[in-house]
C-alpha cells in the first residue's frame, strides 16, 4: 500500500472530525493563460484536428446561479475544479505550425509555446523516431484540486488527468487513431522546461499519430516562463511528496493492443459533446445487454509503457435479468442486495452508489502509483462515455470509505480502492 494512499484515506470518524471548510476568498483560478503576445490559434469546430482537440476538454456548458456563471468541460473533473492542463507537440498536421502548444480551454484556443527548429519532445520522451502527429503532455495544478480536497486532491489530480486521457483516446477514435500513454520519461527536467517550479507537475504523455522512418531530432531545451495558473496559492507538502515519491517507474509491463470500440461514430462524436454526471439517481433498472456492452467498453485494453492491473468490482443493484450482488471478473463473489450498503459506502451519497443500476469500485494493489491512478480514470471515463451513449447516466463518487470498501470487497490491506463510479438512470 502506498503511504500516501494509506494517509488519505476517508474513514466515518475523518470525515467527521476532519470537516474541512472551504474558504472562497482564496478560491483558485481554473484557466491558465499564457501573455497575450503568444500567437494563437482559435479552434474552429469544422476543423477535423480542431475540433480533435476539443473534443477533449473544451467547453460544453455554461452554468448560471445567484453570484455569476460557470463553465463546464467535456470531461469530468471532481468538484468541477479541472485541475489538469494539456500541452502538445504538433508535427505534419494540417491547420498547425509544427510546434509546442498549450490548450487555452478559457478561450477555445491553443497558444504556440515553442515553434519547432531541429528539435522535438520525441528524444526527451526516450522515442527513436519522430511523430508524425500529436504528442501530448499531461499536468497538474494541484491547488485547483487541494484548495477544496486538501492532502486526498492528489489522488483527484491523476483520477481527473486519466479521465482527459480517456477522452484523448475517445477523440482519437473518431479519426480512427490509437493512443499510447508514456509514464516512464524524465517529469523534473521538463517540469522545469516548462517553468512549472512546484505548482504544476507532469504526469503522463501520449501519442496520438504515426513514427516517421527518419531519427528522432535532438531533444527540446524549452526555458519557458512560469505562468500563474491560479491566482492564489497554498503550498501543499503531503501532495509534493507524494508526488516525487511515486515518480519512478518499477517493473514496468508495456501493453501493445488498441483498444477496439463499435460506437456509432455520429453519435459517439453527439455524447462527447453532451455528456454531464448525473445529480441524482431513480432506482430505475437497465438492461442485461447495456451492462454488458459498458462493461465491455470499460475493459479494452489501454496501450501504455506501463500497464498496471485495475480491477473492477460491481455491485448489482438493479440490472434487469442479473442475480443481486457482488460481482468480479464473470463471477459473483456474493449474492444479496448491497444497495444500502454500497450508498454508505459512498460516503453516504445514497442518491448515487444506493440508487443506481449499478456501482464499481476499482481496486489494485500496483507500485507504480501514478500510472495505476491514471488507468483508472480512463477506465471511469469509459463507463461515462459509454454509458452516456446509450442515454443512461454516471457519475464518479471519489468519495468513499477507503477501509470499509476494502473490507467489503474481502480485500486483503495489499489493496488500494482507487475510485468508485456509479451507472444508472
Ligand atoms: C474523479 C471524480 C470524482 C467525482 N466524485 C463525485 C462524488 O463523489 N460525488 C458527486 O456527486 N460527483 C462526483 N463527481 C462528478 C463531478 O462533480 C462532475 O464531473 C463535475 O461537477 C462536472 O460536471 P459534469 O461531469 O456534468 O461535466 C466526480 C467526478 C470525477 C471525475
Amino acid at each position: 500500500m502506498n503511504s500516501y494512499h494509506d494517509k488519505t484515506k476517508h474513514s466515518y470518524d475523518s470525515v467527521r472530525t476532519n470537516a474541512s471548510h472551504m474558504d472562497w476568498s482564496t478560491q483558485p483560478s481554473q484557466y491558465k493563460v499564457y501573455p497575450e503576445h503568444y500567437k494563437r490559434i482559435k479552434l474552429e469546430e469544422r476543423h477535423v484536428e480542431h475540433k480533435f482537440i476539443y473534443l477533449i476538454g473544451g467547453i460544453s456548458a455554461k452554468k448560471s446561479y445567484a453570484g455569476g456563471e460557470y463553465f463546464l468541460r467535456t470531461n469530468p473533473s471532481a468538484g468541477a475544479l479541472y485541475p489538469n492542463e494539456l500541452y502538445f507537440q504538433v508535427r505534419g498536421v494540417e491547420g498547425f505550425e509544427d510546434g509546442v502548444y498549450h490548450f487555452e480551454v478559457k478561450s477555445s484556443s491553443v497558444t504556440l509555446l515553442y515553434a519547432l527548429q531541429d528539435d522535438g519532445i520525441e528524444a526527451n520522451l526516450n522515442l527513436k523516431k519522430p511523430i508524425k502527429g500529436f504528442v501530448f503532455l499531461l499536468s497538474a495544478v494541484y491547488f485547483r484540486s487541494s484548495w477544496k480536497y486538501k492532502d486526498r486532491a492528489f489522488r483527484y489530480c491523476l483520477l481527473d488527468g486519466g479521465h482527459l486521457l480517456g477522452q484523448m483516446e475517445a477523440s482519437a477514435y473518431l479519426k480512427d487513431f490509437a493512443v499510447r500513454h508514456l509514464y516512464d520519461f524524465d517529469k523534473i527536467a521538463l517540469n522545469s522546461m516548462f517553468g512549472f517550479e512546484s505548482r504544476e507537475f507532469f504526469l503522463s504523455a501520449s501519442i496520438v499519430g504515426v513514427p516517421n522512418a527518419e531519427e528522432a531530432p535532438k531533444a527540446l531545451d524549452l526555458n519557458l516562463p512560469r505562468v500563474d495558473a491560479t491566482g492564489t496559492f497554498f503550498e501543499n507538502r503531503v501532495i509534493e511528496d507524494a508526488y516525487h515519491d511515486t515518480l519512478v517507474v518499477h517493473d514496468k509491463k508495456r501493453s501493445t493492443r488498441a483498444s477496439k470500440f463499435t460506437f456509432r461514430k455520429d453519435v459517439f462524436e453527439e455524447t462527447m459533446f453532451k455528456r454531464r454526471s448525473i445529480r441524482e439517481m431513480s432506482k430505475a433498472g437497465i438492461s442485461r445487454r447495456a451492462f454488458e456492452f459498458i462493461m465491455d467498453v470499460a475493459q479494452e485494453s489501454v496501450m501504455s509503457d506501463c500497464d498496471e492491473k485495475v480491477e473492477m468490482y460491481v455491485v448489482l443493484n438493479r440490472v434487469i435479468d442479473m442475480p443481486l450482488g457482488l460481482y468480479h471478473d464473470g463471477r459473483f463473489i456474493k449474492y444479496g442486495d448491497f444497495s444500502k450498503k454500497v450508498g454508505y459506502l459512498s460516503l453516504e451519497q445514497y442518491h448515487l452508489g444506493e440508487n443506481s443500476a449499478f456501482t464499481l469500485f476499482l481496486a489494485s494493489k500496483s507500485e507504480n502509483y501514478q500510472a495505476m491512478y491514471q488507468k483508472a480514470g480512463i477506465i471511469g471515463n469509459r463507463l461515462y462515455l459509454a454509458a452516456n451513449y446509450l442515454q443512461i447516466g454516471c457519475s464518479g463518487i471519489g468519495a468513499y470509505y477507503d477501509d470499509e470498501v476494502a473490507k467489503f470487497l474481502e480485500l486483503d490491506e495489499r489493496y488500494m480502492i482507487l475510485y468508485g463510479i456509479c451507472v444508472g438512470n
